[in-house]
């Protein structure tokens, strides 16, 4: 099945879709060390942590009043519960915070709990404002 061409002037709905891409591939070199299953190199992981950080602003522009149109998988409630999903977005930013001030930490169990809080605050945003 072919998806409707995105005819919105500025494309938002494109861009906001390829910045979620984006959080998808910077988290997961993230969770597989926080799940043993990459060497933990505390450098290298803070440049992890500080990329996600930069990204984890950056999706929420492009949910414009005009914004709403097929095939989001955005619910209503973006865009009728506008300060809920403005605080979904700043827990989302925090927890990404914490996590580069873990990584600054270079312990890795305090890493791991920042990688637990940033993956349930995609997952609590979704469970209320993203059709699966
Ligand atoms: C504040 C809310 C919020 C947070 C936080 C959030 N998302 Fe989303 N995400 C959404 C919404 C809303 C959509 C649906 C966008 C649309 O289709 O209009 C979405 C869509 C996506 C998509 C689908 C993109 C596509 O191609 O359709 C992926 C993948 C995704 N998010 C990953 C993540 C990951 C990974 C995180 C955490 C690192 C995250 N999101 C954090 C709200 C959020």
């Amino acid at each position: 099945m072919e998806e409707p061409k995105d005819t919105h002037p500025d494309q938002v709905l494109t861009k906001r879709r390829a910045l979620f891409k984006q959080f998808t591939r910077t988290l997961e070199p993230i969770g597989l060390v926080a799940g043993g299953r990459r060497e933990y190199k505390a450098d290298e992981f803070l440049t992890m942590a500080q990329d996600l950080e930069k990204l984890s602003s950056k999706p929420w522009v492009y949910f414009t009043a005009d914004g709403n149109y097929p095939p989001t998988r955005s619910r209503p409630e973006v865009w009728s519960q506008a300060d809920a999903f403005k605080q979904a977005q700043q827990h989302y930013q925090s927890s990404v915070k914490a996590l580069v001030v873990a990584a600054q930490s270079g312990q890795l169990a305090a890493v791991q709990k920042a990688v637990d809080d940033v993956t349930a605050s995609c997952k609590a945003c979704h469970k209320d404002f993203r059709f699966e």
